[in-house]
């Protein structure tokens, strides 16, 4: 009885929510002005191309194997499928007739050219936060991009969900109203990390847990969060579970690179963010982005296991061999011998590259294997340009899939895995 009258008091919630933001909808475009800071010819264009940049844009705006910015990328939800635009300047396809009001609109407000109320899959709740002479210099030098003359394919969203407007309702509840202020009391680095982080990189989009609605939880920011089936971890200080105890080097050198010594390499989303984004910024962004992160709020995190550099099973484990623990599950070992050995080898320092090392990585200390799973179906592609790690989905059943996550889980990370051929059934879709 309670359950249903707080269902019947949600619903009263939202439909107030949603008429008053009909009323309170900003239907008239705010028109925007460069501040007087604001940089011009080159150097604005230089400006907008490192914030284009830090903010990743291209690696959501850009199809598998499609031209830059042109858009067509798909983004599978539960409920259908959504496709990224096309935002090089082509007049009818991309952006070129937009007005740069429109354009702050799209990044700050989630709406599109005609008023229509964009998916946050665009994470507008973090570009929410940029200055406006930030969202004005992208938009510059996206407009000296080649246009790419390309339509993006529908979105196969069904009732109700392609009902755009229903995202006005959640844009009131949690989408941030004010750009990112800087906090006088603390010194510049602290400042350029947290925007880097808050609003530009928008690490939370992915790193911190989202409510029943879909929205990111304030009060556990940074916890982590699944993203696309993989484990996007805790990235607070918290000491087991998040990054507390590694040091600022290694911090730095994993955003940069995708590797750092003792932990493992970044797959998934986090490849990605460094491919087309970390990776491509100034030292000093990535030393502003670490010593901020070294401030938020510790969380404890049930997601992220905590990881054992020191596991009893790599004791007597050498580069060619495996040690005793050898024979804990044959089929994982064979696989593991034939397939994955002569890259990793078998004590966990990665034998071709150190990139490949596995001792300490949180993936092989989860029992569950989320990311073990995935990175053995998809690979890794683009952190590794020296030692990149080839796609297995296709050489392998399920059950074996499973038994060889379950091998690497107990071999580098001295856990039982308990990845069954259903978890791995289901990472393929
Ligand atoms: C995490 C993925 C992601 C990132 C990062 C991203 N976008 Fe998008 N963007 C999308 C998707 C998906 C859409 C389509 C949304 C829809 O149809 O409602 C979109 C839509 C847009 C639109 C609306 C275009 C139109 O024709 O209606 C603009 C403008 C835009 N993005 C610009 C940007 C810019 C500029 C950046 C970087 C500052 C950026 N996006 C970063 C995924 C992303
Ligand atoms: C051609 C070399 C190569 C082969 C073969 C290979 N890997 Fe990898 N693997 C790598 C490299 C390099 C990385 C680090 C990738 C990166 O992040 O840049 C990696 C990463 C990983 C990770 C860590 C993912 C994470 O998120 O921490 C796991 C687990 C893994 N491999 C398991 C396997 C298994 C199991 C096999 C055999 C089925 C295998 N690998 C075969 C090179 C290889
Ligand atoms: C597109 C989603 C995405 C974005 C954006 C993203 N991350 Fe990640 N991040 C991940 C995923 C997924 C992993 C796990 C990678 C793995 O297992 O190989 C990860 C891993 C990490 C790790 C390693 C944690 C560990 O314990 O091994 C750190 C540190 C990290 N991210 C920091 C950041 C920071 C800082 C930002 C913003 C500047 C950021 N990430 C943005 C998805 C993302």
């Amino acid at each position: 009885m309670t359950r249903i009258l707080a269902v019947l008091a949600a619903l009263v919630i939202a439909a107030a929510a949603l008429a008053g933001w009909f009323f309170f909808w900003p239907a008239k475009l705010i028109q925007v002005q460069p501040s007087p800071n604001q940089p011009t010819g080159p150097a604005l264009i230089a400006r907008g191309a490192y914030l284009t940049t830090a903010a990743d844009c291209e690696s959501c705006h850009t199809a598998p194997g499609g031209k830059p910015f042109a858009g067509g990328r798909a983004f599978k939800l539960p409920f259908g499928t959504i496709y990224s635009s096309n935002i090089t300047p082509d007049a009818d396809t991309g952006i070129g007739k937009w007005s740069d009001a429109e354009f702050v609109r799209a990044l700050h407000q989630g709406i599109g050219r005609a008023g229509e109320d964009l998916y946050p899959a665009l994470p507008y709740t973090s570009y929410a936060l940029l200055a406006t002479d930030d969202v004005l210099a992208i938009r510059a030098y996206l407009a000296t991009l080649r246009p790419v003359a390309q339509q993006p394919p529908a979105n196969t969203l069904g009732f109700p969900f392609n009902q755009r407007f229903v995202l006005r309702a959640w844009k009131l509840l949690f989408m941030p109203t004010q750009p990112w202020q800087p906090s006088p009391e603390r010194d510049a680095q602290w400042n350029k990390g947290a925007y880097l982080v808050e609003a530009l990189a928008h690490c939370g989009e992915c790193h911190t847990p989202r409510n029943v609605m879909f929205a990111m939880k304030r009060s556990e920011k940074f916890a982590g969060a699944i993203v696309d089936g993989y484990k996007a971890y805790n990235i607070t200080p918290d000491a087991e579970t998040g990054i507390g105890r590694w040091p600022d080097a290694e911090i730095s050198a994993y955003l940069a690179t995708g590797h750092a010594p003792g932990h493992g390499g970044a797959s998934g989303g986090m490849a990605e963010a460094i491919k087309f984004s970390l990776g491509r910024l100034p030292q000093e962004d990535i030393a502003a982005i670490t010593a901020y992160l070294k401030t938020v709020p510790p969380q404890r995190s049930t997601l992220s296991p905590a990881a054992d550099p020191h596991p009893v099973t790599l004791a007597s484990a050498g580069p060619w061999s495996p040690g005793p623990d050898g024979g804990a599950d044959p089929i994982g070992l064979r696989i593991f011998a034939s397939a994955c050995a002569s890259c990793h080898g078998w004590d966990g320092s990665g034998r071709q590259t150190g990139n490949a090392s596995l001792r300490g990585a949180r993936s092989v200390n989860d029992v569950g294997g989320a990311n073990v799973i995935r990175t053995v179906l998809q690979g890794v592609a683009v952190t590794s340009p020296t030692g990149a790690m080839p796609a297995f989905a296709a050489a392998y059943t399920d059950d074996e899939i499973a038994a060889v996550a379950n091998y690497v889980i107990g071999h580098f990370g001295g856990k039982s895995g308990r990845v069954t051929a259903k978890d791995v059934k289901a990472a393929r879709n």
